[in-house]
């Protein structure tokens, strides 16, 4: 893999973090995209705010210019908003979650489209989320804006397949990470038919997979969820 260029946005800290070190494990050049770079791990570091299309441009161009080239991308940047049912959800912030997540895969998939595409192929997968596949309570503006991403990678998957590029998304369950702190750990723990919540690092290998297998894979969002969607309801 040595010669080989990833961006990983949201690399800062947890999945992102671990998926940025799984590339580097395997000789991967590695540039971090995150509003807050602190602990990016290795490799390139840039901040900037992936709800910015401007900043988001000028950072994949830097992180192209600088590896030679760009081809993996992992698009990760993502917040979950307040838990509110929707009858009271602030739009305030539900439009800063679509900004954010959706808003944030799109413009970076433009960009990274731009090379990947001129280039002759390239691997893209975007963080979705299992509330890209079922309703979440009280979690309206995340699970919307989640769906959206799935929309999106499935629609740039079957746009760009016959030229080079691979576009999938995971749709991971309850990680250890945290973006999760708040949440009461225990009622989530126990939906997971594993009997717990994932650590980063398992993530990780899956999106190590999606992005770098010689694969006939695109347009899937991959749970990595212990089970979670797999379970019927009522079932133990
Ligand atoms: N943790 C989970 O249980 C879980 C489950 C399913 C999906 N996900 C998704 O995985 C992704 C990563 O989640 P995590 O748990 O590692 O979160 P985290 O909060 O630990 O890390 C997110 C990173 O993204 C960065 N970030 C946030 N907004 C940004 C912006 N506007 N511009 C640039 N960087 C920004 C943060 O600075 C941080 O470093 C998210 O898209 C999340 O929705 C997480």
């Amino acid at each position: 893999m040595s010669g080989r260029v990833a961006l990983v946005t949201g690399g800062g800290r947890g999945i992102g973090a671990a998926v940025a070190r799984r590339l580097a494990r395997e000789g991967v050049a590695v540039a971090v995209i995150d509003r807050d770079v602190r602990d990016a791990p290795g490799g390139l570091a840039i901040e900037a705010d992936v709800s910015r299309p401007d900043e988001v441009s000028e950072a994949v161009d830097r992180a192209a210019g600088w590896g030679g080239g760009l081809h993996f991308a992992y698009n990760n940047a993502g917040v979950t908003g307040v838990r509110a049912g929707l009858a009271d959800y602030p739009d305030d912030v539900f439009w800063r979650v679509q900004h954010v997540n959706v808003g944030g895969v799109l413009a970076c998939m433009r960009a990274e489209l731009r090379h990947m595409l001129a280039a002759g192929g390239g691997s893209i997968v975007n963080a979705a989320s299992g509330a890209a596949l079922a309703g979440v309570p009280f979690s309206g503006a995340y699970a919307a804006s989640k769906h959206a991403i799935a929309g999106l990678t499935k629609t740039a998957a079957v746009e760009y397949a016959a030229r080079g590029v691979r576009v999938n998304a995971v749709a991971p369950g309850l990680v250890r990470t945290d973006l999760v702190r708040g949440l009461d750990q225990e009622t989530f723990v126990a939906a997971h038919p594993a009997g717990r919540a994932a650590e980063p690092e398992e993530v990780a290998e899956a999106v190590w997979w999606l992005l770098s297998a010689e694969s006939f894979v695109t347009g899937v969002v991959l749970p990595v969820d212990g089970g979670l969607l797999a379970r019927v309801p009522g079932l133990s």
